[in-house]
């Protein structure tokens, strides 16, 4: 379903396929839409700003700098960029040429449109088109996964005929198509705007240490991405977002509060002390089961031929927080090597848990240290749910999505 009167901002790189953003143009409009076109300098070389003007009903934006000339239709101000970035809902490019991918992946600024991306806040819909050997090309993919890691979305390329006479990938999609993503996307991001406004939610993620001496310490191979991807989305739809993460290499997520743990007992600790507050529990971490018993106050010596560390249990956070569930959603995960969905089940009941997330390890591309995740939603009164392999973003999304019918369900078996 369109969404009437919202507004787009509709970059236009400079390739040849400039031409097609004409008829995207034309295409957004007749669906309602208010379009700001914004051209680089070099789009210009290929379609006339006026054509964009007159399928808009507005003028369209040239230059980063005031300037005037005698056409209205290339006049823009030196804050012009942050105006149009706030007052639009979606940023559509196409085409997005290797160029513009590079400037957005390095968040470069040199003209307005790279310089309006980045005080843009909303959702980015990228449309590539480019000679097939520049979309091969590996700085063009290591940008690209780079923005796609950021949550911006992709349509296109397709494969065929290209102009520079080779056949192959890199033809923009199809203008129906592109406006079919906005509008989807416009839909998504409508939908999901703000439906976990007034709940709390804490998240544990990453991976802990656990010390063996002051140098030496116990852990995994959690990167800390799923979790983090959870709090951005949580945040992103409205909830107070508090993180509590193991040592991870990760920037924390935009409006979430993140308290910075090393070990399982810190963990525990930061999330028992922030329990009262949180409607939500959300276990991602990968918390060690076990640390040494007698961490030593120095660095142990490689002088012994045999070296035996006795390990202790550390508290099951999740199956903790379970205990003292009260009115709270207790979501954990499970990875798993085998029986994905019978030791899912186990760990529902035993942890008190109202979802447990299960995932195979040891897969390439998923789990672990993978920006990919395929996984099984495991719920008491339904069958297990697949969610194919998708990027974490994606599968955070899902899992958050669950929260609603959850507590639709507790309501139904408390009343
Ligand atoms: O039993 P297992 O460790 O496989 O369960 C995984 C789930 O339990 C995850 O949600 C993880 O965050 C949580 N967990 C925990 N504290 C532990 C061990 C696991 O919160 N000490």
């Amino acid at each position: 379903m369109p969404r009437e009167g919202a507004r787009i901002i509709l970059g236009v790189g400079g390739g040849i396929a400039a031409y097609k953003s004409a008829e995207l143009a034309r295409l957004l409009v007749q669906r309602g839409y208010s379009v700001q076109a914004v051209m680089t300098h070099s789009a210009t070389q290929f379609l006339t700003p006026l054509t964009l003007a007159s399928l808009t009903h507005n003028k369209v934006i040239t230059n980063l700098f005031a300037e005037r000339d005698d056409s209205t239709a290339t006049l823009s101000s030196a804050i012009e960029h942050i105006d149009v970035a706030l007052e639009n809902d979606l940023l559509v490019v196409a085409p997005a040429t290797a160029d513009l991918l590079a400037q957005f992946a390095h968040g470069l600024a040199g003209d307005f449109l790279t310089t309006m991306h980045l005080a843009f806040t909303g959702p980015v819909l990228l449309a590539p088109a480019m000679n097939t050997n520049m979309w091969n090309h590996a700085a063009t993919q290591v940008n690209l996964k780079t923005l796609q890691q950021r949550g911006y979305h992709l349509v296109g390329p397709d494969a065929g005929d290209l102009a520079c006479g080779m056949v192959g990938a890199g033809r923009l999609a199809e203008p129906l198509e592109i406006a079919d993503a906005v509008t989807a996307l416009l839909h998504q991001s409508l939908h999901q705007s703000r439906d976990l406004a007034g709940e709390t939610i804490l998240i544990t993620a990453g991976p802990t240490q656990e010390a063996i001496d002051p140098v030496r310490v116990i852990t995994n191979r959690s990167s800390g991405r799923m979790g983090y991807a959870i709090a951005e989305k949580a945040a992103a739809r409205g909830a107070r977002v508090i993180l509590v993460s193991g040592p991870v290499a990760l920037a924390p997520p935009m409006g979430v509060e993140v308290l910075r743990v090393e070990s399982a007992e810190q963990m525990k600790n930061a999330v028992m002390a922030n329990l009262e507050a949180a409607s939500i529990f959300i276990g991602v971490a990968a918390v060690a089961d076990y640390r040494p018993r007698h961490p030593a106050d120095q660095k142990l010596k490689k002088t012994a031929s045999r070296l035996s560390i006795e390990l202790e249990p550390t508290t099951d956070i999740l199956a903790e927080v379970g205990r003292q569930k009260g009115d709270r959603i207790v979501i954990g995960f499970a990875a798993e090597t085998q029986n994905l969905a019978a030791e899912g089940k186990r760990k529902l009941e035993l942890k008190h848990c109202d979802l447990v997330v299960a995932n195979l390890v040891g897969l390439d591309g998923t789990g672990f240290e993978s920006d990919e995740n395929e996984v099984l939603l495991i719920t008491r009164d339904a069958e297990p749910k697949a969610i194919p392999r998708a990027a974490k973003r994606e599968i955070a999304s899902r899992i958050l999505d669950q929260i609603a019918p959850l507590r639709l369900s507790a309501r139904a078996r408390n009343a």
